[in-house]
């Protein structure tokens, strides 16, 4: 009995492995890690208190329907419509916005608003592709007054728009090889995209529990779930659509660690932690002189489970597979007014950055589209100032109250 059933287990293991080669980030060499570093240094886009850069103009009291979370909201929708480089030849990035209301235990009608970003492959057929999700809050606690959620979540939120920009150059190469030769390209390639979310609400206006906490998660992961796509869709719901669902949360502090929660998403697990060493092994780590580093890479891991309120209970409970990005302990700041840009750790931060970028750009398989080509830097610097322009363009156009819909949106007629 016991042989014939451990063969069966074995399989099963494997089936959560990526087939072939043993490396876990295979689909990313070495060169993609340093042309990633090398072309979009993290010391431009996520310094501390550059008020040019992606951390800088989050650092700011967001609680929800005030008008400090508007500000984040329409610097995030702003940015991510401007990164413009594949309009008209393949798909950009599509932004939605879910707006709901909701009563909080200490003020009524609260107005919360997810954003949803997203790029579809080129051809997909709504219904039949799957997407790499990674999420992380962009709200703040409404206590201790002033509190700008430096770790909780505004360097998460910096990260997810650093990635978008590290990777569109790759994924606009790769989709128009894959557009104008789709049988180059294996099915899973054609059929899967990628998706950032930020959710609104995340934090407990009174104290936390089910009901006072996660507001946004627990509305859109419902909404998901509740709309259908078409009849023989091979997803049946949006919430079908999610492959899996990265979490990223208290990040950016000195000295954290992250254990592997969930077996289902071990693999994922593993993907970040042999990138880790791989940035470690050819010389791109900024944080060489921490003791720890911050995945463990091939040892056998205690999965706590579902230890930890957050954002990804919502999905986790309806059976999305979850890859949890939090630090165990959680930094000695958290939830304290010394959350703040002092006690970041920037080598920490730059760590981050290339670890989510060439992450996703290992699942998306884009590895071998992240190039260095002559002028590229020239290239990317005009069209950086083009976005910064456009940007203080859309700026002079104040949102009053948060009613207006981001141009994005708007251009693709897309709110949910
Ligand atoms: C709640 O707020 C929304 C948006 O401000 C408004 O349209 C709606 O009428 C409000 N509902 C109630 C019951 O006050
Ligand atoms: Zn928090």
């Amino acid at each position: 009995m016991l042989l014939s059933v451990l063969p069966l287990l074995l399989s099963v293991a494997n089936a959560f492995a990526p087939p072939g080669s043993s490396s876990p980030s295979r689909y990313i060499g070495d060169e993609g890690l340093q042309y990633l570093h090398k072309n979009f240094p993290t010391e431009k886009y996520l310094a501390i208190d550059d008020p040019n850069g992606l951390l800088q103009p989050i650092l700011i009291p967001r609680v929800p329907d005030t008008d400090g979370i508007r500000e984040v909201q329409k610097f995030i929708t702003d940015f991510v419509s401007t990164q413009t480089y594949s309009e008209g030849e393949v798909p950009g990035w599509d932004v939605q916005l879910d707006v709901f209301q909701e009563d909080t235990p200490i003020k009524e009608n609260v107005t919360f608003t997810n954003i949803l970003v997203k790029r579809d492959p080129p051809n997909a057929k709504k219904g039949h592709t799957g997407y790499i999700t990674i999420a992380a809050h962009y709200d703040t606690l409404i206590k201790p007054e002033g509190f700008v959620g430096a770790i909780d979540s505004a360097v998460p939120c910096a990260l997810m728009l650093y990635t978008i920009k590290a990777i569109d150059e790759a994924i606009t190469r790769k989709w128009k090889e894959m557009k104008a030769e789709p049988d180059r390209f294996s099915e899973h390639e054609k059929t899967t995209g990628i998706q950032f979310l930020f959710f609104d609400g995340e934090e407990a206006f009174h104290s936390w529990s089910d009901t006072d906490s996660t507001y946004g998660s627990r509305h859109l992961a419902q909404l998901m779930d509740q709309t259908y796509n078409e009849v023989n869709s091979a997803r049946q719901t949006w919430l079908a659509e999610m492959e899996y669902l990265v979490l990223l949360d208290l990040i950016g502090h000195k000295d954290t660690y992250i254990p592997s929660f969930f077996r289902n998403t071990h693999w994922q697990y593993e993907v970040f932690a042999s990138l880790e060493q791989r940035i470690r092994d050819i010389g791109l780590s900024a944080r060489m002189d921490e003791k720890e580093t911050i995945f463990t890479e091939g040892k056998p891991a205690f999965f706590r489970g579902a230890v930890i309120g957050d954002d990804h209970l919502p999905f986790l409970h309806r059976g999305v597979p979850v890859l949890h990005l939090i630090p165990s302990h959680f930094p000695p700041v958290w939830h304290k007014i010394d959350d703040n840009a002092k006690n970041l750790h920037f080598p920490d931060i730059s760590e981050w950055g290339l670890l989510t970028s060439s992450f996703v750009a290992n699942q998306l398989r884009v590895g071998d589209w992240i190039v260095d080509y002559p002028d590229a830097n020239e290239m990317r610097e005009q069209r950086e100032k083009e976005e910064k322009a456009q940007r203080e363009q859309a700026q002079k156009k104040k949102i009053p109250n948060g009613k207006k819909v981001p141009r994005a949106a708007r251009r693709r007629g897309a709110m949910l």
